[in-house]
């Protein structure tokens, strides 16, 4: 039977709830010794003097490394390679920022001397809010990785407006947030000669061996990194940050391998965050409820240049969600001393739907127009944008089945009309979409005299599932149980695979493991034409198949071990790389979700509890219900985090984040998470890819924060345009 759907155990279950899976810091490598970070206290400025000789003279101490005493890296090629955090120059230029290395022989002894390590500064003042200088925003260099404009337009969306029979003309507000992964960043690095092992938490163990690599100069192939497991990274290890690069460095000085875990404060200005974004819409409709002009311009929080860039794509889905004729986006930069930003969870989608299917919840009301129908009476039946046919788009069938199971259509219409007993009840919806990503891959297979399989590739599993889906993947092709195959990842030696972000490991992987593995079945039913104590010379591949390492035939069977056996081979071994074709350039592609949220609001006391989330999606095939659905259910109370709680505070005089650690910065607890129901809307198209699945990863995050905001509007009538809503915005 066919195990691609199942809702099979995770393949490394057993392994991660016993404490075996072994995660980077964890692996015991001889004679590690132990680095810590000292980072700025200060929000701008340059260092002139470090004083670190009461660090060094303490016990253990191996070394204190500072600016005035690091190597000077070639740091060649790549983003990412931003001088002050890599100790490359004296510049202070956001608090947090790493100055120094402590290594020492034990860990106690490593942070014991951090501690005396003493920085003269020559203070700046550092700009803090973005807000406060929104007028100087610039236009991203590089928006997208170049491949797109920062700014785009169809009709004219300004005449239009003005025209509109409803008009909203408002200022959404996002938050810094931060990733706040269980496991924190953390790398062990050891040099053998020229050649440099990490062992280091990533979503991407070929960037971090190309990053590493140009950073110290060296050919990629000296690097070898190794991950086999993530404990959550949400973006924030999606690209390589300065203290993996900084535990190869001190690991060359001292000339042992190195750990350094980042603490919990420190991941606060060590590895991205998602930036906060100030997003001005201009939306209207005409009074048969038809959008006749969208213009949103998008604002997003940046560190100062010198560290690299990251913009957050707040318009995408404002592009292409809707059917609509006059249309501009525009992506706009505010330079702060803050550390740079980097991709987290559904980035600029989760920050961009919470301002647009907010705006859109607001023309609705209005029009007096209940939002659902709204939103079906603005549907996109093309990618209006690019001008493209969707490869697929469940979303009608996601609006019918998520109200369906919510029970929508009970919902009265006006804000306030909904109660139980004293509390105020709100119901809201959203929609939801995120781009179908798909890089190359490549995968190799190994079959051993057993006749059981072995596969590499060099990707990731960052707790979605990816050893389960690619087991799942291989047994289907080779005609086994997926316990007979072992699926190896994290390892730099392995074929190459993309970064573990995007949504698209599957997408991308999943080819690759594929066409290895049908490869390699053509080779072993080959091997089974070509035995000539079988005579099956005569038949053709297919009239074989392969079933329990076993090859089937209609003249009798042959177990795949003693085919091997017989024509003298110990193994065999298949790579296959593969790539999109054009489907991109003929397709928009796109997964979709519509949320629904129902809230209690507690009228005196300001009060705001989730009581039911509905979410249905449009993510493709599925490949595994379980993984799916404990996918779909965490990406919702991911939602429910950026709707009501999560939000990074930074002290407005020193730019200092003030809650950096996770009592203070609030994350949803079981306490606070309601009933939530999953429906997947299943729609198995094999256009964006040969195995059919969209990526799911980030998908059902996206519109649960504007689905809560629409709800608090149901159910307050007061319409609250940033996140986290507080009670104190209720209490007005
Ligand atoms: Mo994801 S934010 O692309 O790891």
């Amino acid at each position: 039977m066919a195990s691609i759907g199942q809702p099979i155990d995770r393949v490394d279950g057993r392994l991660k709830v016993t404490g075996r899976a072994k995660y980077a810091a964890e692996f015991a490598v001889p004679g590690v010794v132990h680095a810590v970070l000292v980072q700025s206290t200060i929000g701008a400025g340059v260092i002139m003097s470090l004083d670190t000789a009461g660090a060094k003279a303490m016990p253990g101490v191996l070394a204190v490394i500072t600016p005035e005493n690091a190597p000077k890296l070639p740091l060649k090629g790549g983003a990412q390679m931003a001088r002050a955090p890599l100790l490359q120059d004296m510049n202070i230029l956001f608090n947090g920022q790493h100055i120094a290395v402590v290594v020492a022989d034990t860990l106690e002894r490593a942070n014991d001397a951090a501690s005396l390590v003493r920085v003269q500064y020559r203070h700046d003042e550092p700009i803090t809010s973005m807000d406060a200088v929104l007028d100087q925003a610039y236009i991203p260099k590089n928006f997208r990785n170049g491949e797109h404009p920062a700014d785009s337009m169809r009709g004219n969306p300004d005449l239009s407006f003005s025209a509109g029979a409803a008009q909203v003309d408002a200022t959404y507000v996002t938050p810094m947030e931060h990733h706040n992964p269980m496991e924190p960043h953390a790398t062990i690095a050891r040099w053998d000669g020229d050649q440099l092992t990490v062992w280091t938490a990533t979503q991407g163990i070929s960037s971090a061996q190309a990053t590493l690599a140009g950073q110290f100069g060296i050919d990629p192939k000296n690097v070898r990194v190794i991950c086999p497991y993530v404990g959550g990274g949400f973006g924030c290890k999606g690209s390589t940050w300065p203290p993996a690069t900084l535990a190869a460095m001190a690991a060359k000085i001292v000339g042992k391998p190195v750990r350094l875990v980042v603490t919990r404060a420190q991941m606060f200005t060590s590895n991205g965050y998602r930036p906060r974004t100030v997003q001005k819409l201009r939306f209207a409709a005409d009074a048969q409820g038809h959008l006749v002009a969208m213009r949103h311009d998008g604002f997003t929080q940046m560190s100062l240049p010198a560290l690299g860039e990251f913009a957050e794509p707040v318009g995408l889905a404002t592009e292409m969600l809707y059917d609509c004729p006059n249309v501009a986006v525009t992506h706009r930069l505010v330079a702060t001393n803050a550390s740079l930003p980097t991709y987290m969870r559904a980035p600029g989608l989760a920050s961009g739907n919470f301002a647009l299917e907010s705006a859109i919840d607001e023309l609705a009301v209005a029009l007096h127009m209940d939002p659902l129908e709204f939103r079906l009476r603005n549907y996109a039946e093309i990618d209006q944008h690019e001008n493209k046919p969707y490869a697929s788009k469940a979303l009608r069938a996601c609006y019918q089945q998520g109200a369906e199971a919510f029970g929508w259509s009970r919902r009265s219409h006006e804000p306030r009309s909904m109660h139980d007993g004293k509390y105020l009840v709100g119901w809201g919806m959203a929609t939801s979409t995120y781009p179908t990503h798909r890089m190359p891959a490549s995968a190799k297979v190994h079959v051993g005299a057993n006749g059981t399989a072995l596969i590499q590739s060099g990707t990731q599993d960052i707790g979605t599932g990816t050893y389960t889906v690619m087991s799942q993947i291989a047994a289907d092709t080779l005609g086994m149980k997926v316990d007979r195959i072992q699926f190896e990842l994290g390892d730099s030696n392995f074929p190459r695979a993309p970064v573990s972000g995007g949504s698209m490991t599957v997408a991308s992987v999943g080819p690759a493991v594929l066409a290895a593995c049908e490869a390699m079945r053509e080779k072993l039913l080959d091997l089974a034409l070509s035995d000539r104590r079988l005579g099956w010379q005569d038949l053709n591949r297919d009239a074989l198949r392969l079933q329990d390492q076993t090859v089937v035939g209609p003249r009798g069977r042959v177990s795949v071990a003693e085919l091997m056996a017989r024509q003298g081979q110990d193994f065999i071994e298949t790579t296959s790389s593969v790539k999109a074709g054009d489907e991109a350039k003929r397709y928009a592609m796109h997964s979709f979700g519509a949320q629904f949220v129902e809230i209690r609001v507690d009228a005196d006391l300001g009060e705001i509890r989730v009581g039911r989330c509905v979410g249905a999606f449009d993510a493709g095939r599925v490949m595994n219900a379980k993984t799916e659905h404990s996918q779909l259910i965490g990406g919702i109370v991911f939602g429910l985090g950026m709707a009501l709680f999560e939000e990074t505070h930074v002290d407005g005089e020193t730019g200092r984040i003030v809650n950096a650690n996770v009592a203070d910065y609030l994350l949803p607890v079981n306490a606070d998470v309601p009933d939530v129901t999953a429906i997947v809307v299943e729609n198995d198209e094999r256009t964006s890819n040969p195995l059919g699945a969209k990526g799911i990863g980030e998908l059902p995050m996206v519109g649960v924060a504007a689905a809560v905001a629409n709800a608090v509007y149901h159910a307050t009538g007061i319409r609250v345009r940033k996140l986290p809503i507080r009670i104190e915005d209720l209490l007005v």
